[in-house]
């Protein structure tokens, strides 16, 4: 938490709710009283952007993220989605380079690089994913981990003034969809890791208006904890995020801090 980043909570629906389900819970959280201290995005599967528009449309401030972007705006890249369209269908947020992308659809920090840069180029906000397995915990080497991901997705993409649309989120995968969470000390010195990589990487200035978001296994019993260190901005969240009541009480734990 801190005064210069405006907090974010943002549900990852990964491949859940089809469309009838998607915009009841995104009808539901644009009637809900959501504290206006958090930044609040969900990001359901590319079928159900448009619908899930809609459906937030009453609420004027609850992002849409797409959970991949391509690179391309078109051309003949059969089966993608490019940062124009998702323009197109109201998006304000990507998700890129999110573990399960560079695990199972072959994610190199290359390709990641130049989705930030085309999201950043059609002004929609990036949720940049970085985060170590359990064996580079194990061995101490997550810091050399986090700092690579951090240079790698964004030395290409230096902007002339801080840039609020740039978001990190730090997701250790051992804590993804484990139930086993980072500690809060952890997450600090992790998140401590980044924002000193970002600082190296695109300025001090960009590092103190970025927000970190901390994603794996986040609960509203372990929200408020996590989002009282000093760097943790935020929850990026899977599981939790697919039920109102457990959505809206991490939002409200998180809400507790600012
Ligand atoms: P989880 O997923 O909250 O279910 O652990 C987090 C994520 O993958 O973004």
């Amino acid at each position: 938490m801190s005064a210069s980043r405006t907090p974010c909570v943002a549900g990852n629906w990964k491949l859940h709710h089809g469309r009838a389900q998607a915009t009841q819970l995104a009808s539901a959280l644009a009637q809900a009283p959501l504290a206006p201290s958090v930044e609040v995005v969900v990001a359901p599967v590319f079928t159900c952007l448009s619908a899930v528009n809609d459906a937030l449309a009453p609420s004027h401030r609850i992002g849409l993220a797409a959970q991949h972007v391509h690179w391309e705006d078109e051309g003949a890249f059969t089966g993608e989605v490019g940062p124009a369209h998702l323009v197109d269908v109201g998006c304000t947020h990507g998700i890129v380079g999110h573990s399960e992308r560079r695990q199972h659809f072959g994610d190199s920090d290359e390709r990641v690089a130049k989705r930030v840069r085309a999201l950043l180029q059609h002004h929609l906000k990036v949720i940049l994913c970085v985060g170590e397995t359990q064996q580079q915990r194990a061995s101490g080497s997550y810091g050399d981990v986090l700092r690579q991901q951090i240079r790698a997705a964004l030395a290409g993409c230096a902007p002339s003034a801080p840039n609020p649309s740039i978001l990190v989120a730090y997701e250790p995968i051992w804590a993804i969809g484990t139930g086993l969470a980072a500690t809060p000390e952890d997450a600090q010195e992790a998140h401590a890791i980044v924002r000193n990589a970002l600082a190296d990487t695109l300025g001090a200035e960009q590092a103190e208006i970025s927000p970190i978001l901390y994603g794996g296994s986040v609960k509203p019993e372990n929200a408020q904890a996590l989002t009282a260190q000093p760097d943790v901005d935020g929850a990026l969240v899977g599981g939790a995020s697919l039920r109102f009541e457990s959505f809206t009480d991490i939002i409200a734990a998180v809400a507790l801090n600012y």
